[in-house]
């Protein structure tokens, strides 16, 4: 049985050869996006494996039906980007890699701070530059600050560690209390407001969904300590960019860190430097001097692209010998 791997990318192909071959799994890689237009070229496939930009809507998995595809695969942890009901109810099976490495996560936003807190990408330029002077890089002693984390799972805990060991002071705001880490780490479960009152750094790990879209608004935005930091590797849409760019004009906050952004889809992880940007958000939010910005790769590790690889075709390979799912990777 042949695998289509739709959206497959330089960096990951390495992974996707090694563990396709050893697991014995038939595949086509192609490198464009799954969409209404690209569909087909899903030929004599009964399972297909997609990245998170890959376009699992409604219309889609109703093609996909046609032709006859049973399984989808997902090279990916988060699936807002299926019509899971749809997929529900049209027998689709659906498997994702529900954890790839939590800690590349987590050590990445140890990386926005830092670069943010000590200006290491000024400081590079200057030395670069001849230029040996210490004027406007000082930064705070993170030692004893309040870090405040939303979002405690795999991601949220994994960081929670790494500042608890940096001598930090951790808030934690999540539905679900994990008294046994809280007691841990010395942390306090708060609600968000008290968390937001409280911390130097504010960090979000949470999943997107109806209930967390814009949990940074206009009015929450009011609750962070004047010089905090704002931090967020988990979805754009947590926070409000208009209410943060308001925010930031009033130079209110001492730093942000963004791996993810509202309307990214389009722009992250593509070459735009011949025809630069017209997101005029995205321009906005660059060009404040405290905004740091990178194109969603906090997973970015080699681990995690093994881990990726190796789990997805797992679940292909179990699928195609009619074996069962692995619990925690199975979707519907
Ligand atoms: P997880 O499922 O282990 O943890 C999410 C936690 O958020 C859970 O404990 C849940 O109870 C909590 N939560 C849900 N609603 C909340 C709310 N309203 N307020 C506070 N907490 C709430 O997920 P994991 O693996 O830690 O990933 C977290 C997020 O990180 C993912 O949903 C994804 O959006 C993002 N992510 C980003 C990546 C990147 O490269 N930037 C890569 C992988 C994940």
């Amino acid at each position: 049985m042949k695998t289509i791997f739709f959206s497959t990318h330089d960096f990951e192909r390495r992974y996707l050869d090694y563990w396709t071959e050893k697991l014995g799994v038939e595949s086509v890689f192609l490198d464009c996006r799954l969409s209404e237009e690209t569909l087909g070229l899903v030929k004599d496939a009964d399972t297909i494996s997609c990245w998170a930009s890959d376009d699992l809507s409604r219309g889609v998995l109703q093609s996909l039906k046609g032709i006859g595809v049973k399984f989808i695969s997902l090279r990916s942890a988060g699936f807002s980007h299926l019509d899971l009901d749809f997929a529900k109810d049209n027998n689709f099976s659906v498997a994702r890699v529900p954890s790839y490495s939590p800690e590349a996560i987590a050590e990445h936003t140890l990386g926005l701070l830092m670069c943010l807190n000590r200006k290491f990408p000024r400081a590079y330029q200057r030395v670069k530059d001849f230029n040996f002077s210490l004027d406007g890089l000082e930064g705070v002693t993170l030692h004893g600050k309040n870090v405040g984390i939303v979002g405690v799972g795999k991601i949220g805990e994994a960081f929670a560690r790494i500042m608890k060991g940096m001598g930090c002071n951790i808030y934690l705001s999540d539905p679900n209390t994990n008294e046994k880490l809280g007691k841990e780490l010395e942390a306090q479960y708060v609600d968000l407001k008290t968390l937001l009152e409280n911390s130097d750094v504010v960090s979000l790990h949470c999943p997107l969904n109806e209930k967390t879209k814009y949990l940074i608004n206009k009015e929450t935005i009011e609750f962070f300590k004047k010089d905090a930091f704002l931090l967020n590797t988990g979805r754009g849409a947590l926070i409000d960019t208009e209410a943060l760019i308001e925010k930031l004009k009033k130079k209110e906050l001492r730093g942000v860190g963004l791996d993810v952004y509202e309307y990214e889809e389009s722009i992250f992880s593509h070459d735009h430097s011949l025809e630069g940007i017209s997101d005029e958000k995205l321009l906005r939010l660059m060009s404040f001097p405290n905004v740091l910005i990178t194109s969603h790769q906090a997973f970015f590790t080699s681990e995690a692209l093994d881990n990726i690889a190796r789990i997805s075709c797992e679940n292909i390979k179990n699928f195609n010998d009619s074996l069962p799912i692995n619990e925690q990777n199975f979707i519907c």
